[in-house]
């Protein structure tokens, strides 16, 4: 299912396109079911991202059908989830010049076969169904970065999750209760303050009430960690919320490109503001193993066939969707 024209919406068209050959380190993968994350409709309505036709899509699950030469990682048959971080070297603490995410300009997981190095894909979890795996990678190893490297989040560890509506936000809500945080949000309906009830938050907060900081302060007092990815006010206000020394972890920015904050708020406080992007793979290793004994489930909101794209297109910028938007070939 190809991006034929940048726009909103975009133009997508389903192509009969060659299988793909991998090459030597290089395997196919069948896909079963891919994901949409926020970073699709940011390339589709920026003209020029790369030429056109593309395959988009970072997230998919599915069976390894070819593997190329000197490839004995994995074999045909294995099931698998895709990594979709390109460029991170092994061991290393940031990714390198070549960093990158599967899908465009690399023709990505909306299709029925994809093409990735053997390092991009790892067993998938086997208590999660095929649509679940396919919802993981992307936002469940930007979380797990976020909150385990980045937040040292641990038990007991207080920790506001601001936007809980978002692909990354319900796998920050449901990893950092499953390590035994206490864990609060902010959301824009009731609705999904009483899903995020639901999956493990303590308390929810409206962001459309004005009082929000104050009353996450009366509720919870200082923060150990705040997880971002709003900016605009949210990342000044979560901020101050933090005690001494706490941690601003930053990761987005649907609100707009620039935020102001009180630079005492950092150095008078012996704060940090860190920021992120995906995961090496170390942290997705890490994060599979978690997934394959822990009790969460990812949150999918919706289901959609591959030649239905435009309409998964127009849930995922709907503001009742609550988790992540799926595609099953
Ligand atoms: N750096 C990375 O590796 C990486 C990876 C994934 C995503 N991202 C970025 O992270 C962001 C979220 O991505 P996504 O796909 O998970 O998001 P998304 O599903 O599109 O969700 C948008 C979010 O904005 C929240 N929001 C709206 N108004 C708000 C306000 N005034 N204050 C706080 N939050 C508000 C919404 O909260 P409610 O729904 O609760 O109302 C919702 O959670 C995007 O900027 C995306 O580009 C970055």
């Amino acid at each position: 299912m190809q991006l034929v024209g940048y726009g909103d919406p975009p133009r997508f068209e389903l192509r009969e396109v060659p299988d793909p050959e991998p090459g030597p380190g290089e395997v196919v993968v069948a896909l079963r079911t891919a994901a949409l994350n926020r970073r699709d409709p940011w390339i589709w309505t920026s003209p020029g991202y790369c030429e056109l036709p593309v395959t988009l899509g970072s997230d998919g699950a599915g069976t390894v059908v070819a593997i190329g030469e000197g490839v004995v990682s994995t074999r045909p048959g294995d099931e698998v989830v895709i990594f979709p971080t390109l460029g991170w070297p092994e061991g290393a603490e940031v990714p390198g010049p070549d960093f990158d995410i599967l899908g465009a300009p690399t023709p990505g997981t909306f299709a029925d076969r994809v093409l990735v190095p053997a390092t991009s894909v790892a067993p998938r979890p086997s208590r999660l169904s095929w649509e679940e795996s396919g919802a993981l990678p992307l936002a469940g190893l930007t979380a797990w970065r976020a909150l385990f490297t980045c937040g040292r989040v641990t038990e007991g560890s207080k920790v506001l999750v601001t936007g809980a509506g978002s692909g990354v936000s319900t796998f920050l809500v449901q990893l950092a209760a499953q390590a035994g945080a206490e864990v609060f949000v902010t959301t824009g309906n009731p609705a999904k303050a009483a899903r995020s009830l639901e999956i493990g938050a303590s308390a929810a907060f409206f962001y459309t009430e004005a009082d929000w900081p104050e009353e996450v302060t009366h509720r919870a007092g200082p923060l150990d960690v705040v997880v971002d990815s709003f900016g605009d006010g949210s990342l000044a206000a979560g901020l101050a919320l933090l005690r001494r020394g706490g941690v601003l972890v930053s990761f987005g920015d649907t609100g707009g490109a620039s935020a102001s904050i009180e630079i005492a708020e950092v150095y008078w406080q012996w704060r940090s503001i860190v920021g992120t992007s995906m995961g090496s793979p170390a942290e997705f290793r890490a994060l599979l193993a978690h997934t394959e004994s822990a009790s969460w489930r990812p949150i999918v909101d919706s289901v959609f066939a591959l030649d239905e794209l435009a309409g998964a297109a127009e849930r995922l910028s709907s503001t009742a969707r609550f988790g992540k938007v799926v595609l099953t070939m």
